[in-house]
């Protein structure tokens, strides 16, 4: 399929996937059409073009929020190297990425059958597949930030065509030459029992009802997988339901940490006030279900 029939394909697929929003990303994307432009921040994820003058700036500001030890990383040589190759700034985002990426290798995780649920700009699946190119990634999102993501893989030549398929059915997984399958959220269930290794989420069940946040435990539940989970203690979305990290079901999962995340405490602009901090305090974990 070329980039523009996955992107036909999935356009076809909005109208859909209308009750997989949650009232926050109802009203996030009420302007139809900010989707297709993904150079802005419409509040899933920052993207900006290499600069020579604002690289230094960046380099500053990562250094003083994030410490002098993300440079000696190995994920982030090779994310900035690449990122540099096809004309993308190294931004927070991407840092937060990378904390993950450098978090995950640790535990030897970033490798085999990896699924993101809700990724934003691309920045999981490009990363992961920069680290590690034999990666098999499944992402599973809205279908308009699938399309904002394809159109960024398009621009980065990390992907080729051929190696991407939009899920539509079972057989659809069973594709051997596939590298990156990009499932529709109506169609997670899709991946129960399919022996995916690995489950991520960040910032993303934080800005989910209960009811998709339980069916995502209940297909992590059935790849028996490890589940990587970023998201604010609380938040209250715009129909008043407040999201708590403890309600998420956990059930009898097996913990191998749990703590504040502090690479999702502050965040650095390019405007005044120049540092911001979060809102809300970010817990993140790594269990693993049997
Ligand atoms: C705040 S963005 C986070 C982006 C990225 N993970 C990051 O850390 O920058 C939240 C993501 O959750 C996704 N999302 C919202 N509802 C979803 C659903 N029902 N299933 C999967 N993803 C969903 C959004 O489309 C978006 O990509």
């Amino acid at each position: 399929m070329s980039f523009e029939i996955l992107i036909n394909t999935l356009t076809d697929l909005i109208s859909e996937n209308e009750k997989e929003k949650s009232s926050h990303w109802r009203e996030i994307l009420r302007n139809k059409r900010s989707f297709l432009n993904f150079k802005e921040n419409y509040g899933y994820g920052q993207y900006k073009e290499y600069n020579k003058f604002y690289e230094t700036y960046h380099n500053l500001m990562q250094t003083l929020i994030f410490g002098r030890e993300l440079k000696e990383f190995n994920e982030y040589k090779l994310v900035k190297h690449y990122y540099k190759k096809f004309n993308r700034q190294v931004e927070c985002d991407v840092v937060r990425h990378i904390f993950t990426f450098n978090l995950l290798n640790k535990f030897r995780l970033l490798k085999d059958n990896v699924a993101v649920i809700g990724d934003g700009k691309a920045n999981f699946i490009l990363g992961s597949r920069i680290i590690n190119p034999e990666i098999k990634l499944f992402s599973i999102n809205l279908p308009e930030l699938l399309i904002n993501d394809l159109l960024i893989i398009n621009q980065s030549n990390i992907f080729s065509h051929e190696e991407i398929c939009v899920v539509k059915e079972e057989a659809d997984l069973e594709k051997e030459h596939i590298k990156l399958f990009l499932i529709p959220a109506n169609k997670n269930n899709l991946l129960e029992s399919k022996k995916i290794d690995l489950f991520v989420n960040i910032v993303s069940f934080q800005e989910m009802n209960y009811e998709q946040i339980n069916n995502y435990f209940s297909i992590i539940k059935s790849n028996n997988s490890y589940l990587y989970n970023c998201n604010r203690e609380k938040k209250i979305l715009p129909d008043g339901i407040k999201i708590e990290y403890e309600k998420y079901p956990f059930d009898n999962a097996k913990f191998l940490f749990k703590e504040e995340c502090i690479w999702h405490k502050n965040i650095y602009l390019s405007k005044y006030p120049f540092i911001k901090k979060y809102e809300g305090s970010h817990i993140h974990s790594l269990c693993k279900f049997n």
